[in-house]
C-alpha cells in the first residue's frame, strides 16, 4: 500500500512501488491532463510538481513520492474552478497549438516561477524550458506567457509577508 497526496487529497493505492507516477496518475486516478510523450525524461510532457518542485512523472517510481504532495495540471485550478493565473495568461496569449505538450510546459514554467518567486530571467527560461519540447513550435508564445505570469506573481510576492 502506498500513500500520497494528490492535488490536496490523500490517496491510498495498491500499486507496485516501481510503477511510474505517470501511470498512477493517468490509469489509477484518471488524471489524464498529464501526458505521456517519450517515457524517458526527454520531452517534459509528463511534468508535475512533487512537494512544489517540477518532476518528470514518467521516470519517477511511486516509491519516490510515498507520503509526498503531488500537484498535477488539474490541481492548480482554484477551488471555485477559476483557472490559475498562468493558465489565464496562457489562454490570452493563445499559446497552445495541438496542446499535447502544454500541461507539461505550464507545470515546468510554474515550477520555475515559484522557485524564483517571479524573478525569472531570460537565462532561467532558456535553462529550464529548453528541456520541454513542443513539436508545434509554440516556444515564443510560451516565453511571452512565462514573462507575463512571472511579472504578476513577482508583484504578488513583493506585497506579501511570506519569507
Ligand atoms: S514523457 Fe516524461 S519526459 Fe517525456
Ligand atoms: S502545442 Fe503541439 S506539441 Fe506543443
Amino acid at each position: 500500500m502506498s500513500t500520497l497526496i494528490v492535488n490536496g487529497v490523500e490517496r491510498e493505492l495498491e500499486v507496485p512501488p516501481d510503477v511510474p507516477l505517470l501511470w498512477v496518475l493517468r490509469e489509477e486516478l484518471g488524471l489524464t491532463g498529464t501526458k505521456f510523450g517519450c517515457g524517458k525524461s526527454l520531452c517534459g510532457s509528463c511534468t508535475v510538481h512533487v512537494n512544489g518542485q517540477s518532476r518528470r512523472s514518467c521516470v519517477t517510481p511511486l516509491s519516490v513520492v510515498e507520503g509526498k504532495e503531488v500537484t498535477t495540471i488539474e490541481g492548480i485550478i482554484e477551488a471555485d474552478g477559476t483557472p490559475h493565473l498562468i493558465q489565464q495568461i496562457w489562454i490570452e496569449e493563445n499559446v497552445a497549438q495541438c496542446g499535447y505538450c502544454q500541461s507539461g510546459q505550464i507545470m515546468s514554467a510554474l515550477g520555475l516561477i515559484i522557485q524564483r518567486k517571479g524573478l525569472v530571467s531570460a537565462t532561467d527560461i532558456d535553462a529550464v524550458m529548453s528541456a520541454n519540447l513542443c513539436r508545434c513550435g509554440t516556444y515564443p508564445r510560451i516565453r511571452r506567457a512565462i514573462e507575463r505570469t512571472a511579472e504578476v506573481m513577482a508583484k504578488d510576492w513583493e506585497g506579501s509577508d511570506e519569507p
